[in-house]
């Protein structure tokens, strides 16, 4: 089933064009890798999906809601973005940066989000580090609690701007295995990447952007 349709949109920055009638569509359980150079307005497609640019014309349908041609502060739920530097709360400890999710987006009960976080933390092998803040994480640990708190909302399509750009060898087999077992539960997943071998390994479609003329 059909969980994000884009339907030629574009989108301008100061009058230069970057996307061009960008069409796409995403199933669940599909993995898309967006393959292209720098500059070519690949995070600005996944900004755009997550509702933090608009676009100044064509669709993006998601879960068959049309998202709104403007920014609202109400995120969209169905959606999340694994941002390439993490985007973290450095002031909050690791477990905060999911409770405060919890709370703040869900309206969780404190005592229930720290339930939802720790088993978050779990899942990505994280619960030892709760007490910490994201600066005294390593870069593999800081994108695990980037993903923990995508996963959060409970999103069905998720986007990962750039995800074994930071990693070692090691790491990027690890980030392999999460993607693909999100996959198996049904997730729609968006993959931006310089990482060709990685795109096309884990994908079943990789898309090439190219730049505006
Ligand atoms: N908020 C903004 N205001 C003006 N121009 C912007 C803005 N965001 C992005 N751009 C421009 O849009 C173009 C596409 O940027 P984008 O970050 O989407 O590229 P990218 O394909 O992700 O590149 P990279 O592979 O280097 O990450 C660039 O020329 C960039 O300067
Ligand atoms: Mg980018």
């Amino acid at each position: 089933m059909k969980v994000l349709e884009i339907k030629e949109i574009i989108k301008n920055f100061n009058k230069i064009r970057i996307l061009d009638k960008f069409s796409l569509e995403v199933d669940e359980g599909e993995i898309v890798s967006i393959i292209g150079p720098s500059g070519v307005g690949k995070s600005t497609l996944l900004r755009c999906i997550n509702g933090l640019e608009k676009i100044d014309s064509g669709e993006i349908v998601i879960n068959n809601k049309e998202i709104k041609n403007k920014m609202t502060k109400q995120k969209n739920l169905d959606v999340g973005l694994v941002f390439q530097d993490y985007n973290l709360f450095p002031q909050y400890s690791v477990l905060e940066n999911i409770t405060l999710t919890l709370t703040k987006v869900l309206k969780i009960k404190a005592e229930e989000s720290i339930i939802k976080a720790k088993d978050l933390l779990l899942q990505m092998e994280l619960l030892e580090r709760m007490n910490l803040y994201p600066y005294q994480l390593s870069g593999g640990e800081k994108q695990r609690l980037a993903i923990a708190r995508t996963l959060a909302t409970n999103p069905k399509i998720i986007c990962f701007d750039e995800p074994t750009s930071a990693l070692d060898p090691k790491l990027v087999k690890y980030i392999f295995k999460i993607i693909k077992e999100l996959s198996k539960q049904q997730k729609a997943i968006l993959i931006v990447t310089h990482d060709i071998k990685f795109a096309t390994d884990i994908s079943d479609r990789v898309i090439e952007m190219k730049k505006c003329i």
